[in-house]
């Protein structure tokens, strides 16, 4: 572990000679993918709505060679923990462990009817682990590209296509029942642009970050344990208010109309319907702030999903609520809101560039005062998505 923690950004060149002491010959590939924020849009895409967001400069990358057999060894230098595997012989660890990313991006891709090739790998990954920011998909859409560097017929396979395969990987196999927007934006990213996405028809938009600011993530270092059982649960809160207000899913219902009907819900399904039908109408009216370069109201709109989060949806929490305040009481910031599932995690804000100092300043002296917890800062900007070249 000691040469990991020597490696902060992902440095390509030490990943190489790492591939040569590690398997005694030399790579033939490099592949990458980032992690991602959520500007906002958030408990959305599985309601078949909209999201917003952007992938980030953090990544994980693989550096490997393809081998003549079907076999996948796969070194991972954060964990030092090598994992070997056969193409025919697909299953999950027991315990479970970083290596079932790997296998369940070949089980989807072998199930999908894709011929693999085996790989040696060395991968490594700067995006921080468990904190929110996807680094689970970042290894999906890296593994994924790997295979691409052995494989040409998917080599050219649509990038929208790549993503699905990804989020069914996740789903079927590693048993997490995430929505599309993570492998989504990995798999097609733009730098210098945040991902407008339609999660029903896949449709898709680059739309430019505003000059001048920055998107600063705070990460809360609470540790994100209900997420996964709560998760489920809104998830089934909101396929129950579709259910009975009968639409095909929440992304079917304005406002208005739901002011209307929501009379036919329980109550705390009408809550969690609320939130995700006002975050989809957020989401359109953000994306035309952006473009307007209206960003004042794009903040005032990422402020108002993190207290519709808090309250109405209540996937927040109090380190959550706390970074968001204090990035609030700073000026300079447009707005500031949790980003991914919640319950622990990161919060983002979008500041003014000369706003960041002051902003970090203040929750490097609140945060720790008010939680007990120290946060890590990471002052983001967007990346392109997942990508890979042969290595000279
Ligand atoms: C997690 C999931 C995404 C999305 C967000 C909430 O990040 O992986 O698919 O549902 O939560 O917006």
């Amino acid at each position: 572990m000691s040469e990991a923690r020597l490696i902060f950004a992902v440095d390509y060149a030490a990943l190489i000679s790492r591939f040569e002491r590690q398997f005694g010959h030399r790579p033939a590939f490099l592949s990458r993918a980032p992690g991602r924020v959520n500007l906002i849009g958030e408990h959305t895409d599985y309601n078949d709505g909209f999201v917003l967001p952007m992938a980030i400069d953090r990544e994980v990358a693989v550096v490997g060679a393809p081998r003549d057999d079907r076999r996948i060894r796969l070194y991972a230098l954060n964990f030092d923990d090598e994992a070997d595997f056969a193409l025919d012989q697909l299953q999950r660890s027991e315990p479970a462990d970083w290596s079932d990313y790997p296998r369940g991006v070949a089980w989807a891709l072998q199930e999908a009817g894709f011929d693999l090739a085996g790989f040696d790998g060395v991968l490594y990954g700067d995006v921080p682990i468990g904190s929110g920011l996807s680094s689970s998909a970042a290894i999906e859409m890296a593994v994924f590209m790997a295979f691409a560097a052995c494989q040409p017929a998917l080599a050219g396979l649509d990038r929208v296509r790549a993503a699905k395969l990804a989020q069914r990987a996740e789903n079927a196999f590693v048993g997490v029942n995430c929505g599309i927007m993570d492998q989504f934006v990995s798999a097609l990213g733009q730098a210098g642009h945040a991902l407008f996405i339609d999660c029903r028809s896949l449709d898709y938009a680059p739309v430019p970050m505003p000059g001048g600011t920055a998107v600063v993530v705070v990460d809360t270092a609470a540790p994100r344990s209900l997420a996964a059982s709560a998760y489920n649960e809104r998830r089934a809160q909101c396929e129950a208010a579709a259910r009975l207000l009968g639409v095909p899913a929440l992304r079917d219902l304005s406002p208005e109309i739901f002011a209307q009907r929501r009379a036919a819900l329980p109550a705390l399904v009408a809550q969690r319907a609320e939130h995700v039908i006002y975050e989809n109408r957020r989401v359109l009216d953000a994306v035309a702030a952006l473009r307007a370069g209206d960003v004042a109201t794009f903040g005032r709109l990422m402020n108002e999903s993190h207290d519709s989060l808090r309250d109405l949806y209540e996937v927040s929490s109090a380190e959550l609520d706390a970074v968001v305040e204090i990035a609030r009481g700073v000026s300079g910031v447009y707005g500031a809101r949790m980003t991914g599932a919640g319950f622990g995690g990161c919060a983002i804000a979008l500041a003014e560039q000369t706003a960041v100092d002051a902003l970090r300043d203040a929750v490097m002296r609140e945060y720790p005062a008010r939680t007990g917890r120290q946060p890590s800062i990471y002052v983001c900007t967007a990346n392109d998505g997942a990508s890979w070249r042969l290595l000279t």
